[in-house]
């Protein structure tokens, strides 16, 4: 079996030892393979949008011996699964706009206990904006660095709780609160970001540039 990529690593140490954990656009299935030889599951449902990937993950699962552990489904998003098919969700190496639609259209995972990690590779303060409006909590936020670039990982479950948030948490969520130093890092580079986005805005889009460096004031802050 190859070996698993930090980055994977991390949503493999994010997940509960749980029965069943669900892997959304699984590609290549490492992760669920990963998942069951390190027993942190029974079962894993691994699905895809496109039966390329689906193909790949058979072959993986195969030759692992792994194919009464791994469920292999075609599914845009969560859409052909059924409420508590899994405990824990996994949704990795997407944007985080894809992210927010797949679980926008899946309403029964407001119920119940469920535990999502999810890992946007773009766009996590859309990701977090629409976590923020639909009662889901960030428990914990990692970072991991992983081939020179730095992914961000977000733990959530869903909460009836009304939750007060500071202005802009969307771009940093409970990263401050992490004790890695990676999270640091990832906070730093994303105040960078936006004064270069700010500044390259300039006079064309005022409001905005002066947006994007309140976000970098703030972000300087933590
Ligand atoms: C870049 S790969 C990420 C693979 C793996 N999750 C990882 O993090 O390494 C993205 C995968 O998501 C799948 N995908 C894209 N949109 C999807 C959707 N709406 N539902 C399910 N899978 C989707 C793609 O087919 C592709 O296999």
């Amino acid at each position: 079996m190859k070996r698993l990529s930090p980055r994977l690593k991390e949503a493999a140490a994010l997940v509960r030892k749980v029965d069943t954990i669900a892997d959304v656009g699984t590609d290549h299935a490492y992760l669920p393979i990963y998942l069951i030889e390190h027993g942190v599951c029974r079962r894993v449902i691994a699905s895809d949008l496109r039966t390329g990937p689906l193909e790949n993950a058979r072959a993986n699962v195969e030759a692992a011996g792994l194919s009464e552990r791994i469920e292999l489904r075609l599914s845009d998003g969560l859409t052909n699964y059924r409420p508590n098919e899994a405990q824990d969700i996994v949704i990795a190496g997407m944007g985080g706009i894809l992210i927010a639609e797949i679980l926008d259209k899946a309403e029964w995972l407001r119920h119940g206990d469920r535990h999502l990690v999810l890992q946007p590779m773009t766009h996590a303060e859309v990701l977090r904006a629409y976590l923020m409006a639909n009662g889901y909590r960030i428990l914990r936020e990692s970072v991991c660095e992983d081939g020179g670039n730095l992914y961000c990982f977000l733990s959530c479950a869903h909460t009836d709780k009304p939750q007060k948030y500071d202005a802009f948490y969307e771009y940093y969520g409970e990263l401050p609160n992490s004790s890695d130093r990676l999270a640091g890092v990832y906070l730093r580079r994303l105040k960078d970001r936006c004064l270069r986005e700010a500044a390259a805005v300039g006079d064309s889009d005022r409001p905005r540039a002066d947006r994007l460096r309140r976000i970098a004031q703030k972000l300087e802050s933590l």
